[in-house]
């Protein structure tokens, strides 16, 4: 059977929106216009704009109005642009952004460690009886000078009890990561419901700075490998076991 690929994340989003429990996780997320970015900025401040297809945190931008009325900041990368209205934000914003469909999202302020900040993925699959199961958790802690905490755009694989050490003791960290794992498979069964062939699936699990989870986004083809980054060596040859049980064709080594 064809392992289920979604590319749209607003088409995700919406289905994520159907579930009562899952929705209280999910930031507002909106398809980018003029009007949209205005009045979600007017609501929240600080967003997130980004390709509704994207990948690697390419596209992805850090939207923010200033405090006293001193005007707009982008970021995107490490380049980063004030503006005195937000006329000429949109401007700046429509010159450096990919001509694709993009989204806006309310932002979200991720906890930090030392100084960076940081998000979860959450990896859940279906395991050798077909029921789904969160397999693994880890923690990205973004490049000082980035925005996003991809691996690929200099983002560096943490274990989870690394980052909350200094945000919860032991017993609040392992509560939060059966959150978590609930929350992971609440939403693999929710996006189910839609996509049946779904086997395995990604949540980007934002923390913010009252701890509370944010489901930035859903992947349905998550890389495995950052968890071979675990000294527990067991996680890792788990989500293998299961991988190839669904898709005896995937060399996952
Ligand atoms: N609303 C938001 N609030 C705070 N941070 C965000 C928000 N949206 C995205 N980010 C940051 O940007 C990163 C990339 O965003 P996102 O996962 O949506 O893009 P992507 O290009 O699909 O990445 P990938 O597919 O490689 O996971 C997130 O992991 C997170 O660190
Ligand atoms: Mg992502």
């Amino acid at each position: 059977m064809a392992i289920q690929r979604v590319v749209s994340k607003q088409a995700k989003t919406q289905v994520l929106l159907q579930s009562e429990e899952l929705r209280g996780y999910v930031p507002e997320t909106i398809i980018y216009t003029r009007q949209t970015l205005r009045s979600m900025l007017d609501q929240h401040g600080m967003l997130y704009i980004k390709p509704d297809s994207g990948t690697f945190g390419n596209g992805v931008i850090k939207v923010e109005q200033l405090s006293n009325k001193l005007g707009y900041r982008f970021q995107s990368g490490t380049k980063i642009r004030t503006y005195k209205s937000f006329d000429s934000l949109f401007t700046g914003l429509e010159q450096v952004r990919p001509k694709r469909r993009y989204l806006v999202q309310k932002g979200i302020q991720l906890l930090k460690h030392h100084k960076r900040r940081f998000d979860l993925r959450v990896m859940v699959q279906q395991n050798l009886s077909g029921q789904w199961e969160s397999t693994g958790i880890i923690g990205r802690l973004s490049h000082p000078s980035k925005i996003v905490t991809n691996y690929h755009s200099g983002g560096t694989i943490t274990p989870f009890e690394t980052l909350m050490s200094s945000h919860m003791n032991a017993d609040a960290q392992a509560k939060y990561l059966e959150k978590l794992r609930r929350i992971g498979v609440k939403t693999a069964i929710q996006l189910s419901v839609r996509y049946p062939n779904l086997k395995e699936i990604g949540l980007d699990v934002a923390v913010d700075t009252d701890l509370k989870p944010w489901i930035l986004e859903v992947n349905t083809m998550p890389d495995p490998y950052i968890f071979r980054r675990l000294s527990d060596k067991g996680i890792f040859q788990r989500m293998r076991r299961y991988a190839a049980a669904y898709s005896p064709k995937r060399v996952v080594k």
